[in-house]
């Protein structure tokens, strides 16, 4: 059978970037390979997000670019998957003539039963049904065959019961369900057998896993994770605050491979705008849980989500999150304009805000956000940390040509990168390194990176070993 070349457009959260994965591992056991450009592909998947209105954009653009390859190629196969698809439906095909195949969000499993069915059916396959149960993931067996990645995401459970009233999470992605806790543990020893070190579970709201179930909560599933021999690090996201329990806050002290960060999305500091968010705390709640979390562990690092110019804010609302901003000392922020999604209710609220007035009060989170981590990152100069090392930093990847030294990247528990040189004629292999923790000294702070340099320690440790080695 020919070999055929898949390429697969990502957009969105990491739950597309788990699927995109689970596809991809699919389509390489059906005599399918990956390739680097759309251009070349026999067979191209885009996989859609439609949080905000600019995602759902990016999509249409993309598919527009594909109308003239698909008049060159006939034979190339068009699939629109994610949430986007499973939110348009047949208006997707609609639209666009040169799609063969809209996936929804349950059907992933299922991509080589439907690209079969595409080759001999004459009209475009819509497949947006859902299903109650979760199948089994295929990414393990991916990595087994590739094994080069340090870190990787394991999805938990699927789909959300919280109905924020702005978010379109519910709808796309359907009713909140929880993976068995054996299969979970299962997926993740048969990541770390390929060399994963760092494995980030993944859900809506995590923080309620099993709990509909009435299974393993999510804090045992933790210190399950935390047993498995070999893994070094758990990360999570994402966590809804109200569901954030004493037990989970309580595992930052007792687990000694959890990250010691936290994305505890607050939206806003305003009790009125949360109240008409359906978030379901309030300020003064948020803040009560934030310093529990300080009080277990003072120096966790805090991230969070912002959207700005929801319906019916006003500039003493918008105030309320700048002072809870304040107040937090959040590591870093995301902060995104409110946009309209037809089946959330906040759609039909009256008293939106306009372009202008939302965009001035995000430039104005963004500007503050980036004082607070500015200062507090100084602080962390000549303090040391322990890096996992991903591969070559950024920088190094985009140099040409040889130097004395190599530019690594690791990432810090707190999931602050840090770039450090690394000497060539020390003649250690670098693949050796990749997945290693090494203890680095913070020596100066950039806007998006840390730069370190390896403890002296350290560095006697590796030469000793010969780059085998973890913490000196
Ligand atoms: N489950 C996660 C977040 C998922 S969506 C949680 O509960 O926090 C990621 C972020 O997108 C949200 O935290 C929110 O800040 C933003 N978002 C969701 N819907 C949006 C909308 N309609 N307009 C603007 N931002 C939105
Ligand atoms: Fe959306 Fe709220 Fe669910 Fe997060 S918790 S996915 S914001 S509905
Ligand atoms: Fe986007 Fe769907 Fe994720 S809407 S944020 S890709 S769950």
């Amino acid at each position: 059978m020919k070999l055929r070349k898949f390429y697969i457009n990502t957009i969105g959260c990491q739950m597309n970037v788990y699927d995109s994965a689970q596809m991809a591992s699919v389509l390489k056991q059906k005599n399918y390979q990956p390739c680097d450009s759309f251009l070349t592909a026999d067979l191209i998947i885009v996989n859609t997000c439609a949080i905000r209105e600019k995602a759902e954009q990016k999509v249409y653009s993309f598919l527009g670019r594909l109308t003239p390859l698909k008049k060159k190629n006939p034979g190339l196969k068009v699939v629109v998957a994610g949430c986007v698809a499973q939110q348009q439906g047949v208006r997707i095909t609609e639209r666009f003539p040169q799609v063969d195949l809209v996936l929804g969000t349950h059907m992933v499993h299922r991509l080589p039963e439907f690209l079969e069915a595409i080759e001999a059916a004459a009209q475009p396959l819509i497949e947006t049904g859902m299903t109650k149960t979760i199948g089994e993931p295929a990414s393990a067996i991916e990595k087994q065959a590739s094994g080069h990645d340090v870190s990787a995401f394991v999805t938990i459970m699927r789909g959300c019961d919280n109905y924020c009233t702005y978010c379109v999470v519910p709808y796309v992605r359907g009713r909140e369900i929880s993976r068995r806790p054996e299969s979970i543990l299962g997926e993740i020893r048969a990541l770390v057998a390929v060399g994963v070190r760092e494995i980030t579970l993944l859900g809506q709201n995590v923080n309620s896993y099993g709990v509909k179930e009435g299974m393993t909560s999510f804090p045992e599933l933790l210190t399950m994770v935390n047993d498995i021999e070999g893994l070094e690090r758990i990360r999570f996201v994402t966590s809804h605050p109200k569901d954030l329990s004493d037990d989970l806050v309580s595992a930052f002290g007792n687990l000694e491979k959890l990250c010691n960060h936290i994305h505890l999305p607050v939206q806003s500091g305003s009790d009125r705008i949360l109240k008409k968010m359906n978030r379901r705390y309030t300020r003064s709640e948020y803040l009560e849980k934030i310093d529990k979390l300080r009080r277990v562990s003072p120096d966790i690092a805090i991230t969070t989500d912002f959207i700005v110019g929801f319906p019916g804010e006003t500039d003493a609302d918008f105030l309320d999150t700048l002072t809870l901003m304040e107040t937090v000392q959040y590591d870093t922020a995301f902060a995104f304009e409110y946009s309209d999604r037809h089946e959330a209710p906040a759609s039909r609220f009256s008293d939106k805000i306009s372009g202008p007035v939302k965009n001035e009060r995000v430039q104005r989170l963004f500007a503050l956000q980036k004082e607070i981590t500015r200062k507090n990152r100084r602080l962390l100069e000549g303090k040391v940390f322990s890096a996992l090392i991903e591969g070559e930093s950024r920088n190094q990847l985009k140099k040409s040509g040889t130097s004395a030294a190599v530019q690594l990247a690791g990432r810090t528990s707190e999931n602050r990168i840090v770039n450090f040189d690394f000497p060539c004629h020390w003649g250690i292999d670098f693949d050796l390194l990749k997945g290693q923790t090494v203890n680095v000294e913070i020596v100066d702070v950039l806007s998006n990176s840390l730069r370190g340099v390896l403890t002296r320690r350290q560095i006697e440790y590796l030469k000793s070993k010969g780059g085998h080695s973890h913490v000196a």
